[in-house]
């Protein structure tokens, strides 16, 4: 046995005890992880040094966040967004080679079997809100035009909410499509100018975001998932770069590249060939997706 194996627990080995006890864990990297974990929880007792009553509360918040989970709400995930934890693993498992775009949180508003439309199709179905048109390429690191990419884009109206947030207020798939580039990589297709929203905040995050003297929103975005054959999928977003929280995301979501610019449009001339009857929001951007590993 080694000593720590031997030893009765302390506060100073307190770490090392409870570790030692997994010597024979029969998955490696579980026990690897635990290891770590056990370390830096430890640590952050010793440092913060809680009482009963504030240990307690932090176990009852833990309750209450898994009490609010259920089919729709995953508020241990808005916990890991808004400690930044999810935008750090994404960062880890989502590195870049030098001139593809970069990748951002998912989130929880995308829904698998959005319906695959006509390049250029409106995919505002009430008419409600500022027209936008966004339109682009998709490319790959050599410059080449990407052909047959799937684009899933997803958004929030513009009061905030996504189609599965007001069911029966929205239509079903409201802001949401999946289109399919030709050969010459481009895309196009029709939406609103999305605005800042909340993330879900009448929960226990909400309320931890509020004590901490921290706002709920998020700026304005567009969700993408991009794939194609022989490159990597990428899950991103692009922002307005105007927009209030640009600089404070709740969920930490925001990098330079993503930024993209809303440009409004107000010529008659151009206002007529992007069919709309009025000024209009035009985003250009393309995406640059990574060769497969
Ligand atoms: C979203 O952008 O849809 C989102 C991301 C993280 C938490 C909540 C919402
Ligand atoms: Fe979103």
């Amino acid at each position: 046995m080694s000593t720590a194996e031997q030893g009765y627990f302390t506060e100073e080995n307190s770490a090392e005890v409870v570790i030692s006890r997994n010597a024979k864990a029969t998955d490696a990297r579980l026990a690897e992880v635990m290891a770590v974990v056990t370390k830096h929880l430890h640590a952050a007792v010793k440092e913060i040094e809680p009482t009963q009553e504030e240990w307690f509360e932090a176990i009852k918040f833990l309750t209450e966040v898994g009490h609010t989970c259920n089919d729709w709400r995953q508020e241990y995930i808005l916990l890991s967004d808004s400690l930044g934890v999810s935008m750090l693993v994404d960062a880890i498992n989502n590195r870049k080679p030098s001139g593809a775009s970069e990748s951002t949180v998912l989130g929880p508003f995308h829904v698998p079997d959005a319906p695959e439309l006509p390049m250029g199709s409106d995919i505002c179905l009430d008419q409600k809100g500022e027209p936008m048109l966004v339109r682009g390429r998709i490319l790959g690191t050599d410059g080449q035009p990407v052909s047959g990419a799937k684009i899933d884009v997803w958004q929030a109206n513009d009061e905030g909410f996504y189609d599965v947030q007001q069911k029966g207020l929205q239509p079903d798939f409201n802001l949401r499509g999946v289109f399919r580039t030709g050969a010459d990589g481009t895309y196009h297709f029709k939406g609103v100018k999305p605005k800042f929203y909340p993330i879900p905040d009448d929960g226990p995050v909400g309320r931890m975001l509020e004590k901490l003297g921290r706002h709920p929103y998020r700026p304005a975005h567009l969700h993408y998932i991009l794939e194609a054959d022989e490159f990597e999928t990428l899950i991103t977003h692009i922002f307005d770069p105007d927009d209030p929280y640009i600089h404070s995301d709740a969920v930490f979501g925001v990098k330079e590249s993503l930024l993209a610019t809303f440009e409004k449009v107000e010529d008659a001339a151009r206002v007529k060939a992007a069919g709309f009857d009025g000024p209009y929001f035009e985003v250009v951007h393309d995406f640059v997706l990574a060769p497969a590993a």
